[in-house]
């Protein structure tokens, strides 16, 4: 019998037309391996978290909460802001774990990775992001990936134009389809 896709949700942590980590995270789609689907989740149109909003939530919550329930692990790709994960990011992980009680990120196994211009590619944001899997309760592997220099590393149809970081792309995934796999057993 043939063997279930993981599904993997990609969730990039930048608006940015022409985001290098939208770029990166398109380029992992391009990379999936045979036994994963990866699918992107646009963050643009989830509000500023409020908390009086949860009595009723707005539907791009619910669209967000629907497409992380339906997954088998997560991979976000952050930018890095002043040394931290984007406000944008953090409030799509604010969101996903409310209303109290309905932590919908709760034992998702989670890859990161992320790109920036600077020299270190996300290394401070990435130590960030995994800080709020503690109370999220999600589970990280523990494989890093980091594209410095961003902007020398994309062409101009918004490809990768090193083989060593696709290399990394892959293994990183299957890292995660492997940990998704034994977490499920
Ligand atoms: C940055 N950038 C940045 N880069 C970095 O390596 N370390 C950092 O701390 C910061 N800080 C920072 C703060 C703010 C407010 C902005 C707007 C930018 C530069 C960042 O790497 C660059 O803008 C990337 O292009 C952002 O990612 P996207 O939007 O291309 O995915």
């Amino acid at each position: 019998m043939e063997e279930k896709k993981i599904r993997i949700l990609g969730i990039a942590g930048s608006l940015r037309k022409d985001s290098y980590n939208k770029m990166l995270l398109k380029e992992v789609v391009r990379l999936a391996a045979p036994d994963s689907a990866i699918d992107i989740f646009d963050i643009k149109k989830i509000p500023l978290y409020n908390q009086d909003l949860e009595e009723n939530l707005p539907q791009a919550v619910i669209n967000l909460k629907k497409r992380i329930r339906e997954s088998d692990a997560i991979l976000f790709v952050t930018p890095e802001y002043n040394y931290s994960i984007p406000g944008v990011l953090k409030n799509v992980i604010d969101w996903g774990s409310r209303p109290y009680g309905d932590n919908t990120w709760d034992k998702k196994p989670v890859a990161i990775m992320g790109a920036s211009v600077g020299g270190f590619g996300t290394i401070r944001a990435q130590a960030h992001l995994r800080q709020t899997f503690l109370f999220t309760n999600m589970f990280p592997i523990n494989a890093e990936l980091y594209v410095s220099k961003a902007n020398e590393k994309f062409d101009s149809s918004g490809h990768l134009i090193e083989d060593e970081i696709r290399a990394k792309i892959i293994s990183l995934i299957q890292s995660l389809i492997d940990w998704t796999k034994k977490l499920k057993d």
